[in-house]
This record gives C-alpha cells, sequence and structure tokens, in this order.
C-alpha cells in the first residue's frame, strides 16, 4: 500500500483499514474516475431481465449490491453474462417471464434488490418466491414496500407481522391502485412501478418530496408509458407494455464521488478532479449542500450521456462554513449525510442536518453511528432524533480506533476523516467499503500520492 495507508488483518474475516497522516500533512491530487452508480446499475440488470431481447450495460457497478441483484435474477432465468465493467450483456425473458426459483433469493446487504424486485415476484402470478439477505437487511422494514403491494392485492408473508425478511411471496395478478407514500423513497416508488408493470390500468404514485428518478428514465428508455406531474411528485405508469433491451451507459456515483469532494475539500492544498460524475437533479444534494458551505467545486464538460445527466468535478481546498441541511434536500442527498457530517467536522460554527429519520434505517442507524464514531475523533457532534448537530472548525480531529458497523458509507466517510487526524486511525471492518466501491482503498492510496 503506502506508508499513510494500510490494510491489516481485523479478525473473523474481516479487515483494518489504518491511515496515518504524516506530520507535514497530505494533499488530495489527481485526476480519478469513480465506480457506476449503483442505483442505475441495480435498474439496468432488472429491467434487462424482464424486457425482450438484448440489454447491454457498460460501467456497470462491480460491489457486492449489483452482485446480488445479478446472481437473483439469474436464478429466476435472466441471462446475464460475467459481470464487468467493460460491457455487460442481459438476454431478457420478456415481461411475466421471470421463472420460479428453485431456492431462497438473496438480495445480501442490498435494500434496493429487495425493495425493487419484491414489485416483480409479487406481480407474477402463481409463482411462488423466498427472500432474503444479510443480518443488516433482515432488520430493516419492508412495511413500506408491503403495504402498497398488499393495496394492489400481493399476498406477502414476513417476519413481525409480514414487516421483515425473510418474505415469502406467492404472486398474484395486481389491480391498479394509486399509492400516496408517506416517505420519499426511490425505492418505494420503484417497487410500485415494478410492480404496475403488469397490470392492466395505471399505477401512481404520489410521494412527499422527490425521491432520485432513475426507475421513471430508464423505464421510459425501455419503452413504458409514465407521465410525470412534477407539481404533486407523482409519477403513474401504463401497465402492460412492451419492453425493449437497451444500451445502458452507467455514469459514475455521486455517492462515491461525495467521499473525494469532501476530501479534497477539507485537506488544505488539495485540487482533485473527478470525472464522469451523475449529475441527475435528483441526486445532487450534496453538491448543493458543499455549496452552502462555501465549498469550492466546478462542473465542467457539462453532458447527456444515455438519457443520464453527466459532468466533470473540480474540487479544491477551502475552509467550509456550517449551514443547515433540511427538507427537501434530504431525499437528493439521503446517501450522503454520513460524508457530510465530516465535512461539518471542518466547517467554522454548527452544521445543523434535520428531517433525515430515514438515516436511521439504512444500512445501519447512520445518525446513531456517525454521532459514536467521529465523537471518538474529537468531534463535538449531538444526535438529534431526526438528524446531527455539528459543531465544526479548522482544528485536525485525532486518530482512534472506529468502526464501520458493516456500513459501506460509513467506512468510507470515517476514512476521510482521518486524513485530517493527527496520529493514526484505524477502521474496523472497513471492507464493507466494496458493497459500493470495490476500488476504494486504491483510489485513497492514488490520490494521497497525487
Ligand atoms: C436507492 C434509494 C435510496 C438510497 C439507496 C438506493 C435506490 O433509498 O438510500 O442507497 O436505488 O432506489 P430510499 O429510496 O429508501 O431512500
Amino acid at each position: 500500500m503506502s506508508s499513510i495507508v494500510s490494510i491489516q488483518d481485523g479478525g473473523k474475516n474481516s479487515q483494518q483499514l489504518a491511515i496515518l497522516p504524516p506530520k507535514s500533512g497530505i494533499t488530495v491530487k489527481g485526476t480519478i474516475t469513480i465506480p457506476g452508480d449503483k442505483s442505475i446499475s441495480h435498474r439496468a440488470l432488472m429491467l434487462g431481465a424482464i424486457a425482450e431481447g438484448e440489454t447491454t450495460i457498460e460501467g456497470l457497478l462491480l460491489g457486492e449490491d449489483p452482485r446480488s441483484t445479478a446472481a437473483c435474477f439469474r436464478a429466476m432465468g435472466a441471462e446475464i453474462s460475467e459481470l464487468n465493467s467493460q460491457k455487460v450483456v442481459v438476454k431478457g425473458l420478456g415481461l411475466g417471464n421471470l421463472q420460479e426459483p428453485e431456492n431462497v433469493l438473496d438480495a445480501g446487504n442490498s435494500g434496493t434488490t429487495m425493495r425493487l424486485m419484491l414489485g416483480l415476484l409479487a406481480s407474477h402470478p402463481d409463482r411462488f418466491f423466498v427472500v432474503t439477505g444479510d443480518s443488516s437487511l433482515r432488520s430493516r422494514p419492508m412495511t413500506r414496500v408491503v403495504k402498497p403491494l398488499t393495496q394492489m392485492g400481493a399476498s406477502i408473508w414476513g417476519r413481525k407481522g409480514n414487516s421483515l425478511a425473510p418474505l415469502a411471496v406467492k404472486g398474484q395478478r395486481l389491480k391498479p391502485t394509486h399509492y400516496h407514500s408517506p416517505i420519499a423513497s426511490a425505492q418505494v416508488k420503484s417497487c410500485v412501478l415494478l410492480a404496475g408493470l403488469m397490470v392492466d390500468g395505471k399505477t401512481t404514485v404520489t410521494e412527499p418530496a422527490l425521491s432520485r428518478d432513475h426507475s421513471e428514465r430508464m423505464l421510459q428508455a425501455f419503452g413504458a408509458t409514465l407521465d410525470i406531474d412534477s407539481d404533486t411528485n407523482s409519477v403513474s405508469l401504463t401497465g402492460l407494455p412492451t419492453l425493449k433491451g437497451q444500451k445502458v451507459i452507467v455514469p459514475g456515483d455521486i455517492s462515491s464521488a461525495a467521499f473525494w469532494l469532501v476530501a479534497a475539500a477539507i485537506v488544505p492544498g488539495s485540487e482533485l478532479l473527478i470525472t464522469n460524475v451523475g449529475v441527475n437533479p435528483t441526486r445532487t444534494g450534496v453538491l448543493e449542500a458543499l455549496e452552502m458551505m462555501e465549498a469550492d467545486i466546478q462542473r465542467e464538460n457539462e453532458r447527456i450521456v444515455a438519457g443520464e445527466p453527466v459532468a466533470d468535478l473540480r474540487v479544491k481546498y477551502s475552509q467550509l462554513k456550517a449551514c443547515t441541511i433540511s427538507g427537501d434536500i434530504i431525499p437528493r442527498a439521503i446517501d450522503e449525510i454520513p460524508i457530510l457530517a465530516v465535512a461539518a467536522a471542518f466547517a467554522t460554527g454548527t452544521t445543523v442536518i434535520k428531517d433525515a429519520e430515514e438515516l436511521r434505517v439504512k444500512e445501519s442507524d447512520r445518525l446513531a453511528v456517525m454521532a459514536t464514531e467521529l465523537s471518538k475523533m474529537g468531534v463535538n457532534i449531538s444526535e438529534l432524533a431526526d438528524g446531527l448537530e455539528i459543531t465544526g472548525g479548522d482544528d485536525k480531529l485525532k486518530g482512534a480506533e472506529v468502526d464501520s458497523h458493516t456500513d459501506h458509507r460509513i467506512a468510507m466517510s470515517l476514512a476521510v476523516a482521518a486524513l485530517r487526524a493527527e496520529g493514526q486511525t484505524r477502521i474496523d471492518r472497513a471492507e464493507a467499503a466494496s458493497i459500493s466501491y470495490p476500488n476504494f482503498v486504491r483510489t485513497l492510496t492514488a490520490v494521497l500520492d497525487g
């Protein structure tokens, strides 16, 4: 590795990532690319599997989560070539033709796999499915998708009043519905829309604030008819479309770029260019939040690639200022709150993050975990019922032994915090990063070498 970054055996098949910035300091420099967008990767595999003909996917994320999706759809009969980031070929089965798998479908750590897939399973009549996941996923709430699916006529059973996986599904012919979701969740919206594909009639979802719209874009690209009302955050899908295989080009994941945006923003003397980043407006809350904090970030070479906006992002160090992150921006920055908490630790004043209670039911309780772990590094941080309050400044943190709680975004956020800590930081169970960012440590080493 390098004198700054090393990986040690953490016992019990886990890895400890150690980061020791030299006393003279480091800078974050260079030009990097980031792995493919996780949300778009899942959707490309799923829509490819249920469309007619061939779908090719360029730039697929090779993390553990899309691997779980690919394994589930292979088990239901879709032919998916070996996963690589150049070109993956999916031979689709055509709508309604997912086969009953011989075994339990395992979504691993991936909430997106489980929740989106449930919409498809519930709407395949006369087939029986069981879905499960790892211990984190088995503790995450599924009522949010079981409820609208049940409203459409689905038959789903699970632990704790059908709220927890493993879940058993007996596919049914579903009926049209208008679901008013109490939460702004792309997973809920996408689950209902995917179920609506097999419904004779219209399926509508209204959400309280706009969540990521990758499903809407990709469903339209594959041939579905959608009506989108942006005044009411409603989307209607007309059922029984003919979906045709497409060429999907997956942009870099802004949620992965976020770690480097903050790394360069907080380490004095840094300048970094991150190329090919997806900048879909439903995902750019992290850019808006960093702009409020007066970070120096420029968008260059803005373009549209396969229906998704893409840009290169240039970021330079600047002294950050505290801000309030709340309301509609939260769903657009939902996965970036942990790394924004790290940015806040280096922003002068008190940053308040509110309306973010959804973070409590992610891969870990990200509010509690960030408060606990950043406190160990000397950050003045407290937990609110629905957010965090962080008083930051220009001081270095202190190196400490911290834990990812097996959550990928926590592991990477703590690694970025360690770049401005005095002494060594050791991150337990850091292998979690491979869920969404298999080469995270390699890129970390590269940007520090400049
Ligand atoms: C995702 C939606 C978000 C996000 C998750 C991926 C998706 O979850 O946190 O990492 O691909 O639809 P919610 O929609 O539940 O907020």
